[in-house]
């Protein structure tokens, strides 16, 4: 763990844990904008994980950054502190037994649709997204690039990292990030980067507009503006405490068409939390119709 070094009175002090008090200002606060529990016995971890944001902000202590958090009337500092309690850890085909399901299910999920829409809540930094792009163009068959592919096709990916958003829209990634997907579909969907930017590989453009990246905060309830065949909402069930569960598996359900597919992270349970959901796999739910 990092050591914050303060200087009080020409004296060095050590402060390597977050004070109990400031510790559960944030915790309660996290949990009361964004369902993260971050409640009980993760006082190391908060220290550990804002110990870089004390330093960055030049503050002697987690109070002083603290102190400048809740002074940003904008409210940026703040999501800037919940990304740093938060992780954005994603690759391109997780958790493949759900790519396999989508393959072979989309022709028939999306028989006789003029447009073939899928929502990705909590995408991180935009991996998800683009496999389900390129999972869906590979499945339905449908000629890329191409104008009334481009118009047919649309996932949406929310988060609440205003960070992991923007890595999403710039779309470039390492490219060893690349070595879970075909070889050919590295050529067909992403651009490999010369120069400055070599190492790197950005998917192509004309994948990228086929991407829509939103702030969406899961336990803020919402009207549905439309409802998804197909909503992945994945490893992020795992921040929140059951009744937050609950809450937002009843928003995904809201936002799902009856009969569609609700895929949650392999090391989550929704199971039983709402009446209207048949799990029909490991992580893989189905709503009644
Ligand atoms: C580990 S990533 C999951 C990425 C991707 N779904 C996957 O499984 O690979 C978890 C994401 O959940 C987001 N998150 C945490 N709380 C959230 C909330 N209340 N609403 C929306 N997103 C949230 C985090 O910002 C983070 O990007």
């Amino acid at each position: 763990m990092q050591t914050l070094a303060t200087i009080r009175n020409g004296f060095s002090e050590s402060e390597t844990m977050i004070p109990e008090q400031v510790y559960r200002e944030i915790a309660s606060l996290a949990y009361e904008k964004f369902g993260l529990d971050l409640r009980r016995g993760k006082r190391e971890l908060v220290s550990a994980r804002l110990s870089r944001k004390v330093k960055e902000s030049r503050s002697a202590s987690y109070q002083e950054y603290f102190d400048l958090v809740k002074a940003d009337a904008t409210g940026q500092s703040f999501l800037y502190m919940i990304d740093a309690l938060t992780t954005n850890h994603t690759s391109f085909l997780r958790e493949k037994t759900h790519f396999d399901f989508l393959s072979k299910h989309a022709p028939a999920i999306f028989a006789d649709r003029d447009r073939i829409c899928v929502w990705s809540a909590a995408s991180a930094t935009g991996e998800e997204v683009y496999t389900i792009l390129m999972i869906l163009i590979e499945a339905l068959h449908l000629p890329f690039p191409n104008p009334q592919t481009l118009s047919r096709l649309k996932v949406r990916g929310t988060d609440i990292s205003i960070k992991a958003l923007n890595e999403a829209k710039a779309a470039i990634y390492p490219q060893d990030k690349l070595a879970p997907l075909p070889e050919d579909w590295k050529t067909k969907y992403f651009l490999k980067g010369r120069g400055k930017a070599e190492g790197m590989a950005q998917v192509k453009p004309q994948l990228k507009q086929m991407a829509e990246f939103e702030s969406f905060n899961l336990i803020k309830p919402s009207s549905p503006t439309m409802k998804y065949p197909i909503i992945f909402c994945r490893n992020v069930m795992i921040y929140f405490d059951k009744s937050t569960q609950e809450r937002v598996t009843a928003t995904l359900v809201d936002n799902l068409e009856a009969g569609g597919f609700l895929m949650i992270g392999h090391a989550e349970n929704i199971s039983g939390m709402d009446d209207s959901l048949t799990r029909i796999a490991p992580a893989l739910y189905q709503k009644k119709r």
